[in-house]
């Protein structure tokens, strides 16, 4: 499988795969390798690192295409590059910040992965962490996920919990749900491979 990794930001989830895909065991286990990391953004964080790895990088400005279908048509263009029939891609969110066409999920369906701060179905969208916060909630956590046209909402794949202390924010939180996710997102990976 060709591991093709979507990122915005900074990455580390991103980077938590990597690291697991070149440890011998692995990819001599699964025969699969990250093929490639595609930002939205040039000022991603994580492209840096992934040029580091060797790991093919792409651009594509979310900014310069006229429509959401177009951004998305460019993107998989860009992703079939790294789909063979030998080696079938594998497209891994991480921290990717865009809502993708029905038709670009379509296209990878049921090779399509998220990762999304929260215990869903619990707090689909945004700011995940204050929202569990504010609820009360005892508990938050982190889920791997196969991606639908219904946003954070596809078959669940992985979950991890951590407790919410008294004296959480929203950054401590995160802090201690991205350990999480660092870990159970490489192992999901594997699963499907
Ligand atoms: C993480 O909270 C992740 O759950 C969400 O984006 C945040 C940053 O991820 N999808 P990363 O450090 O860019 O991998």
């Amino acid at each position: 499988k060709n591991i093709v990794i979507l990122i915005s930001g900074g990455g580390s989830n991103m980077a938590a795969i990597v690291r697991t895909a070149q440890r011998e065991d692995w990819a001599q286990r699964h025969g699969a390798q990250v093929a490639a990391v595609i930002s939205n953004k040039g000022t991603a964080g994580g492209l840096v690192f992934a040029k580091e790895q060797g790991i093919d990088t792409e651009v594509l400005d979310h900014k310069e295409f006229a429509s959401r279908e177009d951004f998305d048509a460019a993107l998989a263009g860009v992703i079939d590059r790294y789909d063979t029939p030998q080696a079938p891609v594998l497209v891994v969110l991480a921290g990717f910040m865009r809502i993708l066409t029905p038709g670009f999920v379509e296209r990878y369906a049921g090779r399509l992965v998220n990762i999304h701060p929260s215990l869903l179905p619990a707090f689909p969208g945004l700011h995940t962490h204050q929202r569990a916060i504010d609820a009360g909630c005892k508990f938050a956590g982190v889920t791997v996920h196969q991606v639908t046209a219904e946003l954070d909402h596809g078959p669940i794949l992985a979950q991890a919990v951590v407790p919410v202390l008294l004296d959480d924010t929203a950054d401590t939180l995160a802090a201690r749900v991205l350990t999480q996710e660092h870990l159970i997102y490489p192992k999901a990976i594997a699963g499907l491979l």
